[in-house]
């Protein structure tokens, strides 16, 4: 696996938002070596289970083609040499040189495309993407292949603050300025943030639906992970997450990438990883260490943290 392109981890847990503007230069999508891997899974777990990873509500179509739009000329002025996009009038031309297909589109037009518009878009990207509406910010349509422990069907028609509701009363202020961020992001505005996990499988696909595996999975594994094991069967999981309000459909997209590796593969290319690990899980509140479904293995985790992060002493 690669090295993470994000290391959330630094002095201490964060218990704010931890969003920025996008740069002018930063991309609001990333490609990189896993592209194909995760657009042939995506279009798997789509044709494995129709209707589960990807819906949209009535209403939501305006979104979906700004939401389609926009990535298309995001994907081409950013990676021009594997995606262009050209627009005359209604007539769209995509072509997506990685997968070696091209599609035209007439933009807007019910069954122009084989599916609705943010399922068609999301089979081009490596993120799952979520389109939220109104002045309550509902999840009214989205493409979710990726999810960390919830899917659509829990979540979509509900507004922001209720997306969130389950979560540890830890983190309410910062559910609450996330909130505000949400009503007031200016159009064309985008702010990112990273939000991070450890998990004891690399199975990009966590939605509700694999859960009783997962879980089944890390019963069996737990007497197995000891200070000397956790290296090899831990994995950092890491999600970039952009909002960006559509300009004509007042919608906000929310794209989701996600990012994992080994942890004795990250420890070993980033030489401050294990203290900053360390310093983060410290002093993250337990209620949240359960909620991130890390409690179970903490302690061999920390152990193995403190053994790799001791400086080390040069020989001779
Ligand atoms: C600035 C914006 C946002 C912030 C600060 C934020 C923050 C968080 C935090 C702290 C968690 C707890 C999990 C963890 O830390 O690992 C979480 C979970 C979650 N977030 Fe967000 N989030 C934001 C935007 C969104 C948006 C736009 C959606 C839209 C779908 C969303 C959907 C979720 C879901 C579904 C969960 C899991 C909830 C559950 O356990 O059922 N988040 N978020």
């Amino acid at each position: 696996m690669c090295m993470l392109p994000y290391f959330p981890f630094g002095d201490r847990f964060n218990d704010k938002m931890g969003t920025a503007p996008l740069g002018p230069t930063e991309p609001l999508l990333e490609v990189d070596t896993q592209y194909r891997a995760e657009i042939a899974l995506k279009r798997q777990l789509l044709v494995a289970v129709p209707g589960y990873y990807a819906q949209a509500l009535p209403g939501s179509e305006l979104a979906q083609w700004e939401a389609a739009e926009l990535i298309m000329q995001q994907m081409a002025r950013y990676y021009p040499d594997s995606f262009s996009f050209s627009q005359q009038a209604g007539q769209w031309l995509w072509s997506n040189r990685i997968l070696g297909e091209a599609t035209a589109i007439r933009s807007h037009e019910e069954g122009s495309l084989p599916t609705f518009p943010i399922d068609w878009i999301g089979q081009q990207v490596q993120e799952d993407l979520l389109l939220l509406s109104g002045q309550d910010v509902r999840l009214v349509a989205g493409q979710l292949c990726f999810g960390n422990g919830w899917c659509l069907d829990e979540k979509l028609g509900l507004p922001f603050w209720e997306i969130h509701a389950p979560i540890n009363p830890i983190v309410t202020p910062m559910m609450q300025a996330a909130g505000q961020l949400m009503q007031r992001l200016p159009a064309g505005r985008t702010v990112w943030r990273l939000n991070w996990s450890i998990k004891a499988s690399n199975q990009l696909d966590m939605s509700s639906r694999r859960m009783p595996d997962l879980n089944g999975q890390l019963q069996q594994l737990l007497p197995a992970l000891t200070p000397e094991t956790v290296g090899d069967q831990l994995f950092i999981r890491i999600e970039r997450q952009t909002l960006t309000r559509l300009p004509r459909s007042g919608s906000i997209l929310f794209g989701i990438h996600t990012y994992q590796n080994r942890l004795a593969d990250e420890l070993s290319e980033r030489p401050d990883a294990a203290r900053r690990l360390l310093n983060v899980l410290n002093t993250t509140p337990p209620a949240m260490l359960d909620y991130k479904g890390i409690s179970p293995f903490l302690e061999p985790l920390i152990r193995f943290l403190e053994r790799d992060g001791r400086p080390k002493i040069p020989m001779g």
